[in-house]
């Protein structure tokens, strides 16, 4: 029996007090991430529960209960403390996913401190703009990204501390310092931060697919969403061994790659290593997984290697898979079922709502290549782009918008109230993408709102396209974007990347085209395909169409700091 049980009923009966309930929070308490995540549990009686299973690039592997998490974030805290940081400063963590990453988030939040978590895969140009922008007061990183936050120092005045976790006997230079948590006596117990519900928390970078990376702002009381949605929808048992792929330099690796699994007692594993099939089904064969959150990007490269990969591994603790951060085409559904006997559950949110909105939950029917219906508690809908009034009609596209007031939302983005400000109209919030509900009140999604296509003024979403191709053995990744036309303004042009043994022809062009020629409108037609050896992505996985779309069209191509490069 799944947590959520039945949807019908849930939206029912819902109310969030089911989750403060279950938090044992009430209007007015304190609430903090830090205390809820470690402390809690180990009160529940759980201290010697695994909470971390960290497994290195190496194949080492180091194990942390609940009650170690809870004094090693203690004493992470009480050095924040000691070296003068102060609640609601800023304090950035840019380390690759080593356990210091996980412990330490907790130790800031423990603070009254903003948690900041960036990519340490970023360059300087990069991490530069958002230490500026959020005038962060701190940082944590490791050793080897230390040369990047060097380059930068001198230009970044307000940050008076450079924490670096394994220095070893590395000499280390003005405003930095050494902090070993292993090395460190451990601190039992902290005065915790008595955090109310708007008490800020964490600061997140949205992705950058489109325009200058924003800061969302999340606060405390977010935990109320976290905890419920990743009990309801990822259906987190006290038994289950969970692994978020993401990192949380990504909102999917703090919200569902940290709180949500620690707010609900659970063990969950971490793999601090790149993509690699062979690697990522040798992890959940070792560690046992059941529950597996990923995104589409990694399951077509899983697709990419094929299924009898699948094969060579026991995967039979598998038990709930679920999808994130780009619309999950129906082949991938299917292929996840034929693969591992489950389907993908595609979940739908953003940095800026904080968890998840729109899903297809346990239980549930799924229709692949659709979201799912809204979270119980969420009231979403689809707008007409001219009046933001909602569209009430199955199968009309319209814009995703969501009833402001949910607890995860974001309070703001930070230092920038006008943009946070044009995100709400009518009563609503735009979440910037264009989907169609239909008569069983499935979300389907259709693009972002500034990567449909406009051809001879119908409007044609990437994700039709993109899925038809997809569907075709050789295609191993596409993209598709309007570019220029005398006529049509617009016309559609696909890029493809094949699947291994696959060479790009004019013959395999031509095969393509026939095989979506059935499946599309005649709109909706690439005019042409170029063969590609790899899409432009950001670090989350998502697919940059605007890169490809300002190349075709000559434009600037702007912000491409989260651009993945190597
Ligand atoms: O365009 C939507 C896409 O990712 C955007 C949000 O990105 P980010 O802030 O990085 O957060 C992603 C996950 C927390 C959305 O506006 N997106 C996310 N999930 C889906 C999706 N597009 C289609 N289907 C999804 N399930």
């Amino acid at each position: 029996m799944s947590n959520i049980g039945s949807y019908e009923q849930r939206l029912k009966d819902f109310d969030w007090s089911i989750s403060e309930k279950e938090l044992g929070y009430k209007k007015g308490d304190n609430i903090n991430i830090g205390w809820y995540c470690t402390d809690r549990i180990c009160q529940m009686g759980n201290g010697d529960k695994l909470a971390l299973i960290h497994q290195d690039h190496l194949g080492n592997v180091r194990n942390f209960t609940y009650n170690d998490i809870r004094q090693l974030s203690n004493t992470f805290a009480a050095f924040f403390v000691k070296l003068g940081l102060k609640p609601g400063e800023r304090i950035c963590i840019f380390m690759d996913r080593v356990p210091e990453l996980y412990i330490s988030f907790m130790g800031i939040l423990k603070t009254g401190a903003i948690a900041q978590p960036l990519f340490s895969a970023f360059g300087d140009e990069s991490l530069f703009t958002r230490l500026d922008n959020a005038k962060t007061s701190a940082i944590l990183t490791q050793k080897k990204h230390l040369p990047k936050v060097r380059k930068i120092l001198a230009t970044l005045p307000e940050l008076r501390h450079i924490i670096v976790i394994d220095a070893g006997d590395a000499s280390l230079k003005e405003r930095e310092i050494s902090f070993d948590m292993e090395k460190e006596p451990r601190v039992d117990k902290f005065d915790v931060y008595p955090s109310t519900a708007e008490t800020p928390s964490v600061l997140h970078y949205t992705s950058g697919t489109t325009g200058q990376p924003k800061g969302a702002q999340h606060v405390h009381y977010s935990l109320i969403g976290q905890y419920l949605t990743a009990k309801w929808v990822l259906d987190l048992q006290p038994d289950d061994i969970y692994w978020c792929n993401a990192d949380p330099g990504w909102v999917t690796g703090t919200s569902y790659g940290i709180i949500g699994p620690w707010a609900n007692g659970i063990t969950q594993a971490v793999l601090d290593a790149g993509f690699n099939a062979e690697h990522w089904y040798a992890f959940i064969q070792k560690h046992k997984i059941t529950v597996w959150y990923s995104a589409p990007t990694a399951i077509r490269l899983l697709m990419k290697e094929g299924i009898d990969l699948v094969r060579k591994f026991d995967l039979s603790s598998l038990r709930h898979l679920c999808s994130v951060g780009e619309p999950l085409n129906a082949e991938a559904v299917l292929w996840s079922k034929e693969a591992f006997g489950l389907m993908f559950h595609d979940t739908f949110w953003q940095t800026e709502t904080g968890a998840i909105m729109i899903t297809n939950f346990p239980g549930m029917p799924i229709k692949p290549g659709s979201m799912g219906k809204p979270f119980p508690g969420i009231t979403a809908t689809v707008v007409d782009p001219r009046n933001f009034e909602p569209v009430n009609n199955p199968g009309t596209v319209g814009l995703i918008a969501f009833r402001p007031g949910w607890p995860s939302m974001m309070r703001s983005y930070w230092n920038n109230p006008e943009v946070y400000k044009n995100k709400f109209k009518n009563g609503w919030y735009l979440s910037g993408d264009r989907a169609s509900i239909d008569a069983d009140g499935y979300f389907w999604f259709v693009g972002r709102d500034d990567d449909v296509i406009n051809t001879g003024g119908h409007l044609v979403g990437p994700f039709e396209i993109e899925s038809a191709l997809l569907e075709h053995p050789a295609v191993a990744e596409s993209a598709a974007i309007g570019k220029p036309d005398p006529v049509n303004m617009e016309v559609v042009k696909a890029f493809v990347a094949l699947k291994p043994g696959y060479q790009p022809s004019d013959d395999l062009e031509l095969e393509i085209m026939n095989f979506i020629r059935k499946k599309l409108s005649p709109l909706a037609m690439p005019q042409e395909i170029e063969f590609v050896k790899s899409l432009p992505k950001t670090r989350s996985g998502k697919i940059m169409r605007r890169l490809l779309r300002a190349q075709e069209w000559g434009e600037p191509i702007g912000d491409i700091s989260t651009l993945e490069n190597d």
